[in-house]
C-alpha cells in the first residue's frame, strides 16, 4: 500500500471522474484526495456526464479521501505524488505552475494550456523540474484505433499514405466553462484540438494551415474545417480535419477517421459501435480487433509507467502538445483573414 503513488485529483467534471473511475482500476495508484469548488460534485451529490459511452461513470461516488474546495490546498498536501489537473483550459497554467512549485508530478487535461504563451510557460518550467513528470493528456494518442492509424503510417503497412481525414462533430455541450471561449476557446481548441494534436504528432508540425469556420454558442469558432499543408515534404499525405459542437441538440457525439494508402483504406467511426474497417483491393472488407479500453485508460497507464520507470521517455510529446496549440492559434489566425497561414518550427 505505501509504495503506491498517491494523487489528487483537482477538478470533478466529466474529466476528473474519468479519471477516478481509471485510478481504480490500476494497482499502482492510491487516489488519496479530490478537489472541486462546487460542494456536490466533492460530496458527489451531483455528478457530470460524459459525452461519450464509458465517461464518468463512478467518479466519486464511495471515496473515503480527503476533499478540498479549492484545488490550491490540494496542492499544498505533502503525501501527494501526482497533482492530477482536470479544471477548465483557461485554469491549466497556474494549476501546473503551482503544483510543480511543490514538486509534483503532473497529469494536465488536453489541451496543455488555454494559449501557446501558456503552454511555452509550462514547457519552461518543466524543463526546471528535472524530478518532476509532466504529462498532456492528449488521449487521442493512446486511443486504441488512432494507434494502429499512427503504426500504419510510420510502417508503410498498406503502403504510402495519401491522404487522411478526420472528424469529430457534437452538439453544444452546455455548461459555464463551454460557454465562455475565454475559458474553453471554443469547439476549434477544445474539441478540434484532439485532430490537429494526431496530425502533428504523426506527421509533424505543418508547414501552413487554411482554415474556415463559424462562431457559436461558446463565442468562439465552434465550427472549424482545415486543410493543413505539409508542402516541404516530398511525399505529403493530403491531410484535413473537420471540428464542431454546432449540430442541433440530440445529434450525439462522434469521432472518425479515413485513411487512403496506396495498398488499403482504414476507416473508423466512433458512434454507437466501434468499428475500424480495412478495405484491399483484391479482397472483402475486413473488420481490425482493436485493444479493449479507452484512450484515457491507456494514457494513464503510460504516465504511471514512465513514474515509475524514473525516465522522462515522453517528454517530447509534452513539447509536441505545446506546438499543437500553436497550429489551433494558426487556424484561428487562418479563419480571421481567410488566409494560408505559415507555421515556423
Ligand atoms: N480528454 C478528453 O477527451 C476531454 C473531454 C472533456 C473535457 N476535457 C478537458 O478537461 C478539462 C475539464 O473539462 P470538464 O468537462 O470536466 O469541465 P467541467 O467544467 O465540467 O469541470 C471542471 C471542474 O473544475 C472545478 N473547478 C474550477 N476551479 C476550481 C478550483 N479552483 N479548485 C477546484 N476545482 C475547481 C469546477 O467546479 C468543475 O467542477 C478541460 O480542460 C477540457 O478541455 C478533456
Amino acid at each position: 500500500m505505501t509504495n503506491k503513488l498517491k494523487v489528487g485529483v483537482i477538478g470533478l467534471g466529466s474529466m476528473g471522474s474519468t479519471h477516478l473511475d481509471i485510478y481504480s482500476k490500476i494497482n499502482d495508484i492510491e487516489v488519496i484526495a479530490i478537489a472541486d469548488s462546487i460542494q456536490s460534485r466533492l460530496d458527489g451529490s451531483s455528478k457530470a456526464e460524459g459525452n461519450i459511452s464509458g465517461q464518468a461513470e463512478g467518479g466519486v461516488l464511495g471515496l473515503s479521501v480527503q476533499k478540498y474546495l479549492d484545488g490550491m490546498d490540494l496542492i499544498n498536501n505533502p503525501d501527494i505524488d501526482i497533482v492530477d489537473i482536470c479544471v477548465g483550459t483557461d485554469l491549466h497554467f497556474i494549476f501546473v505552475e503551482a503544483a510543480l512549485a511543490k514538486n509534483k508530478h503532473v497529469l494536465v487535461e488536453k489541451p496543455l494550456a488555454r494559449t501557446y504563451d501558456e503552454a511555452k510557460k509550462i514547457i519552461q518550467l518543466a524543463k526546471k523540474k528535472s524530478s518532476c513528470h509532466v504529462m498532456s493528456a492528449m488521449c487521442l494518442r493512446y486511443w486504441p484505433a488512432w494507434v494502429v492509424l499512427k503504426e500504419a503510417i510510420e510502417n508503410n503497412t498498406y503502403g504510402e499514405c495519401l491522404s487522411l481525414n478526420f472528424k469529430r462533430q457534437t452538439s453544444f455541450p452546455g455548461g459555464a466553462f463551454y460557454s465562455d471561449e475565454s475559458q474553453c476557446g471554443g469547439a476549434l481548441l477544445d474539441l478540434h484540438v484532439h485532430d490537429t494534436d494526431f496530425i502533428n504528432y504523426c506527421l509533424g508540425l505543418p508547414d501552413a494551415v487554411f482554415s474556415q469556420g463559424y462562431k457559436g454558442p461558446s463565442g468562439g469558432v465552434d465550427h472549424v474545417v482545415t486543410n493543413y499543408i505539409f508542402s516541404k515534404t516530398n511525399a505529403s499525405p493530403l491531410v484535413s480535419s473537420e471540428g464542431t459542437w454546432a449540430m442541433q441538440e440530440g445529434y450525439g457525439f462522434n469521432m472518425s477517421y479515413t485513411a487512403n494508402f496506396e495498398n488499403g483504406t482504414l476507416s473508423y467511426l466512433l458512434d454507437e459501435d466501434e468499428t475500424l474497417k480495412l478495405f484491399r483491393a483484391g479482397f472483402e472488407p475486413k473488420s481490425i480487433k482493436l485493444k479493449e479500453g479507452m484512450g484515457y485508460e491507456h494514457e494513464i497507464r503510460a504516465f504511471v509507467d514512465e513514474i515509475l520507470s524514473g525516465n522522462k521517455t515522453n517528454f517530447d510529446l509534452l513539447l509536441q502538445a505545446a506546438e499543437t496549440i500553436a497550429i489551433i492559434e494558426a487556424e484561428k489566425i487562418s479563419i480571421e483573414t481567410c488566409s494560408v497561414v505559415a507555421l515556423e518550427a
